[in-house]
């Protein structure tokens, strides 16, 4: 199963593909995770990508293209692509990428958010940055031993925030069409309700 979320930032593709990983037993794979890593490791390609992840704008396609080959040669079995692809250029590339091993994306969910929600959610986010665990300060917050050390993602600002969501509705939301015209499944879910809802919502569609 090759599975794409889709969702404006803070739409909840992190929190559902961590939970469906783990229910579907196949790895996800988060770009924006692995470009978190690299930033905290100081590799060359977290210099790069870090004054285009502040400034919210996405990273130049050739770096993440170069990551998501690698990841997907280490996950035979399928995965969830959470952050992945994010215009059209990224999705062509998916593509031929899969098509070099006989393999094409299955389904892609679409989590809706209103832009309200998404600014509060995106104030009240915490990340573990031991393990990466995503928590909300109201709607999932993390547990009493590892509350102290988790902190605000430095590109969750509020005018961050909306510089992102603007770079989503001109770049990737048209990535909707993209697949409905490849014949591609595409699930619309409403993101807007507690999540394990919108995780069981998930499974439903995916016929699990
Ligand atoms: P990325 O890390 O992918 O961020 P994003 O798309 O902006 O999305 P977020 O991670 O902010 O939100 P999410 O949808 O995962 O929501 P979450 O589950 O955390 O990308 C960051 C940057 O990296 C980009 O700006 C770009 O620079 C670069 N980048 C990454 N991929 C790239 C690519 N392919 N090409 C180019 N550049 C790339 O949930 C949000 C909060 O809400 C949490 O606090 C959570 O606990 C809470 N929450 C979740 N679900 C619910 C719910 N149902 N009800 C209430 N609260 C909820
Ligand atoms: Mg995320």
């Amino acid at each position: 199963m090759l599975l794409i979320l889709l969702g404006a930032p803070g739409a909840g593709k992190g929190t559902q593909g961590s939970l469906l990983s783990e229910r579907l037993g196949i790895p996800k794979i988060a770009t924006g995770d692995i470009l978190r890593l690299a930033v905290r490791e100081g590799t060359p390609l977290g210099l790069e990508a870090k004054r285009f992840m502040d400034a919210g704008e996405l990273v130049p396609d050739e770096v993440i293209l170069g990551l998501v080959r690698e990841a997907l040669a280490g996950a035979p079995q399928g995965a969830i692509l959470d952050g992945f692809p994010r215009n059209t250029a990224q999705a062509e590339a998916l593509r031929d990428i899969l098509a070099e091993s006989g393999r094409a994306v299955d389904a892609v969910v679409a989590l809706e958010v209103p832009v309200d929600a998404i600014v509060e959610r995106m104030g009240g986010r915490r990340t573990d940055p031991v393990t990466g665990a995503v928590y909300h300060l109201v709607h999932n917050p993390p547990p009493a031993e590892v509350a102290e050390r988790c902190v605000l993602r430095p590109d969750d600002q509020e005018e961050t925030v909306r510089h992102r969501l603007a770079v989503y509705e001109a770049s990737t939301r048209p990535l909707i069409d993209f697949y409905e015209r490849a014949g591609v499944p595409v699930h619309r879910v409403d993101g807007n309700r507690p999540i394990d809802q919108v995780q069981d919502e998930i499974l439903q569609r995916l016929g699990r």
